[in-house]
């Protein structure tokens, strides 16, 4: 049965990035990216990120996803690329999916789950990144 988008699972602030994702699209010449995906549900998530190298330090210029899953999914995904966009790679490495789940409203409880697609897909593109950049 095909999931529904009702105001009373979803917060506000999930159905609107749902209705208007921010940030999503693939990003030309990405300097980091990565792929995950929930094996049970099947929701997945690619993010795509940019980073700036100067004498602050290593920061994430810009960020952007493409997803398919549910509304939780998209929404979370969406506000992530919000939250990593200026900060520093050690800043974003310590958000995390409940810091995700916090700013889209909460989640429903059969959804916390998703947030964790997110919080996977940054530490996973910025600790590869790291890997190869030093
Ligand atoms: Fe599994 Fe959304 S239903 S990640």
């Amino acid at each position: 049965m095909a999931e529904t988008l009702s105001s009373e699972h979803y917060s506000p602030i999930v159905i609107d990035h749902f209705n208007n994702p921010r940030n999503a699209g693939p990003m030309e010449d990405a300097d980091a990216e990565a792929f995950v995906t929930n094996p049970v549900c099947g929701d997945s998530m690619r993010l795509f990120l940019r980073i700036d190298r100067d004498c602050n330090g290593d920061r994430v210029a810009a960020a952007t996803f493409l997803a398919s899953g549910c509304p939780a999914t998209i929404a979370t995904s969406s506000v992530a690329t919000t939250m990593v966009r200026g900060r520093s790679l050690d800043e974003a490495l310590t958000l995390t999916r409940d810091d995700f789940a916090d700013a889209v409203g909460g989640l429903p409880k059969s959804k916390v789950h998703c947030s964790v697609l997110a919080a996977a897909a940054v530490r996973n593109a910025i600790t590869e990144w790291r890997a190869t950049h030093g």
